[in-house]
């Protein structure tokens, strides 16, 4: 089955048709610009336009960088607040006339990183998946279970600073940092989630952990605790497209 997953996220809305049988993308990955002043109904526009170049008109999964409750958006530091207390999939069903299924974007991710990423993520205990974007999205896999809507992210850190305030990958753009001013930063993150939640692997994903090679030497783990999603940057693509199998 070809179903189309959107990533909305702090920068761009990715979407692309996915081959839910091999989780492999199988149209172009089209793009379009969003930011904390894109308001979505110029986000649903560019949906629309882009369903429209795909020739897709069939149910959408879609990922949100925020914390949804019941399909609505309660926070998203990176989202312009009128996406904020809407019921999103209505939003979309009446903008597109598709169905339409909304979820976090870190818990899309994990779910194509589960069922097509790396195979260990499958057989651990407790593994700690986190997305690292503008932000750095969460989700536990317990034996393979997904625990939904965590938002480890926002945990404080120090004082006011959060631990994506702290270890996102933006945050080396930002700041400018060195592989390993930033490498010694997002390691003193994942100990304290190691402290607090002690899981097994973690599997780190978003474009930047396709340089992990660049970090590894400045966390202080054994490597085969710390391992790179497979799937990188399309993984919330994937596992937007995966959420609509709910959808009959
Ligand atoms: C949000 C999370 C999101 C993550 C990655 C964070 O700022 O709170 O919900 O998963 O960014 O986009």
């Amino acid at each position: 089955m070809i179903r189309l997953g959107i990533d909305i996220g702090g920068s761009a809305i990715k979407a692309a048709l996915v081959n839910l049988d091999t989780g492999e993308i199988v149209s172009d990955t089209l793009r379009a610009k969003n930011n904390i002043e894109t308001k979505p109904h110029d986000a649903a526009v560019n949906i629309l336009r882009i369903m429209r170049k795909l020739d897709y008109s069939g149910p959408l999964g879609v990922g949100f960088p925020g914390r949804l409750v019941k399909n609505v958006l309660h926070k998203a530091p990176n989202l312009h607040p009128e996406w904020l207390n809407n019921d999103l999939t209505v939003f979309f069903e009446e903008n597109t006339k598709s169905k339409t299924v909304v979820l976090n974007d870190a818990d899309a991710a994990a779910l194509a990183e589960l069922n097509f990423g790396d195979p260990r993520i499958k057989t651990t205990t407790r593994a700690m998946f986190l997305t690292l974007g503008t932000g750095i999205g969460s989700a536990l896999i317990l034996n393979g279970q997904i625990w939904n809507d965590t938002e480890f992210g926002q945990l404080i850190f120090e004082g006011k600073r959060t631990m994506e305030n702290v270890g996102a990958a933006a945050v080396k753009r930002i700041e400018n940092l060195s592989w390993k001013q930033w490498g010694i930063r997002l390691n003193s993150v994942l100990e304290k989630y190691d402290f607090y939640f002690s899981p097994e692997l973690f599997v780190l994903g978003g474009a930047i952990s396709s340089s992990l090679d660049k970090f590894q030497r400045y966390l202080d783990f054994p490597e085969e605790k710390v391992i790179a999603a497979k799937l990188g940057n399309d993984a919330g693509i994937i596992g937007a497209a995966m959420a609509t199998e709910k959808i009959v």
